[in-house]
């Protein structure tokens, strides 16, 4: 008797409404969400083009230069790396590509191989410049802050750390070795040669097939296109210079990865994303910038001693766009995945289906990327620094003959990056 009226009370009738109807939500949703799944999963095959003669015809005769940085990355060179770049050339046509390879200072086998490297390209007549420098960390250094006249060197900085006086910064460094990698480009240049795309190539595992998905990223409209990262997945690997379509970081590692409503979209549907900044193991860029004049840069000394950095990757980007030359957009392209070990690699690329993302992991993916845009700040406290000492840096610019302005404030994070023998160093 008891049981009856107190299962028609009006509380007990409302309360079995409200969880009925969010259970049906939450169906629908799931439903809902699995059917985008097979969207996603069909666009990531949609925009994969295995061979050359699948490219829109335009994008089939490109001329490519292909440049490579080392730094210590002997196995993988060995093992995944100098194949795959001499499959992509057969792929290409050696017609159509020329390579430049700069190493330095290495603490593995790495000139070796590049020198092995440098000597198959040779044999098969494919147009390069291979540059092993027998520079050092230690002799960059070693040099100290002052040139022979005894004037500071550009590039070191005051740090934090206790009694270290003047250290190197890492970036200046790294881009002054991008610009080297450049050089071949520009002399090409003088000569009347000149190349549609720069493929910057890291020291990842990738088929020649990505690189062709990659150079038909939004039909090969495009400033820059970038592939994903992965080093340990589902995480991608490099947030220092990924920046969603409105300049903010990606509010998590793995899928769907952004906060801006534009770039999360894209990525949720399998396409090729609009995003601020990207690099993410492998790029390719317009080269009118570069023929124009763009050039790989550090921020200035003076702003990276207010304990900030960025990446010479992301100002690359928000320089183009300063030039009003990024006008094709910057897209980080899902179809195109490379990793920095083959089992990274290999376990984003499983599926014979080509997607990337499992039904679970795209569910579960956008229901807790919800809950972190709901919990999010409107602004993060690292933004808030960063904006904060940039502040101080161009208000102390009466006291300078320096003109103080920087177009790449979404590149800038609260870190010091420092130059030491073995590798690099937050302060
Ligand atoms: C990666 O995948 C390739 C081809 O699918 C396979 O031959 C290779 O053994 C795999 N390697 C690892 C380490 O899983
Ligand atoms: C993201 O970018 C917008 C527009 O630039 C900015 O207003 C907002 O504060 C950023 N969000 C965070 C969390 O920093």
């Amino acid at each position: 008797m008891f049981l009856r009226t107190y299962r028609r009370s009006p509380q007990r009738r409302l309360l079995r409404a409200v969880v009925f109807i969010l259970g049906a939500l939450f169906l629908l949703d799931l439903l809902t969400l699995l059917k985008h799944h097979r969207e996603f999963s069909r666009n990531l095959v949609a925009h994969s083009y295995p061979e050359l003669s699948t490219l829109p015809s335009p994008l089939q005769n490109q001329k490519i230069f292909i440049c490579a940085q080392f730094w210590t990355s002997a196995k993988i060179i060995q093992d995944r790396w100098g194949q795959a770049l001499l499959d992509l050339i057969g792929v290409l046509g050696k017609d159509n590509v020329y390579v430049s390879i700069y190493e330095s200072g290495s603490l593995d086998d790495t000139k070796a191989i590049l020198q092995f490297l440098d000597k198959v390209l040779a044999d098969n007549n494919i147009p390069r410049t291979v540059i092993l420098d027998p520079t050092t960390h230690a002799d960059e250094i070693n040099a100290g802050p002052l040139d022979e006249q005894g004037n500071p060197r550009p590039g070191w900085i005051q740090t934090t750390t206790v009694g270290a006086g003047k250290e190197m910064r890492r970036i200046p460094y790294l881009a002054r070795l991008r610009n080297r990698v450049l050089q071949p480009l520009f002399n090409l240049h003088s000569k009347g040669q000149t190349y549609d795309k720069i493929l910057f190539l890291n020291d990842v595992v990738f088929r020649p097939s990505d690189v062709l998905s990659l150079l038909a990223t939004n039909q090969g409209s495009f400033s820059a296109a970038c592939a994903l990262d992965f080093h340990y997945p589902p995480a991608y690997y490099d947030t220092f210079v990924l920046r969603d379509s409105q300049g903010n970081g990606t509010i998590m590692t793995s899928f769907p990865y952004f906060e801006s409503p534009d770039s999360r979209e894209a990525m949720l549907q399998g396409r090729a994303v609009k995003v601020r900044s990207c690099w993410n193991g492998m790029v390719a860029m317009d080269s009118s910038p570069f023929y124009e004049g763009l050039r790989f840069r550090a921020l200035p000394d003076s702003l990276a001693s207010k304990h900030v950095e960025a990446s010479e990757c992301c100002l690359i980007h928000t320089d183009m766009a300063a030039m009003n030359m990024a006008g094709s957009g910057v897209y980080l392209n899902p179809a195109v995945r490379v990793g920095y070990t083959v089992e990274a690699y290999n376990s984003t690329h499983t599926d014979p289906d080509g997607t990337f993302v499992s039904s679970t992991q795209y569910v579960s993916g956008v229901w807790s990327n919800r809950i972190k845009r709901i919990l999010a700040p409107r602004v993060t406290k690292q933004a808030k620094e960063v904006a904060k000492r940039m502040e101080r840096w161009t208000r102390e610019s009466k006291d300078s003959l320096e003109k103080r302005e920087e177009n790449g404030q979404l590149c800038i994070i609260p870190e010091q990056h420092i130059l030491i023998w073995n590798g690099w160093k937050h302060t």
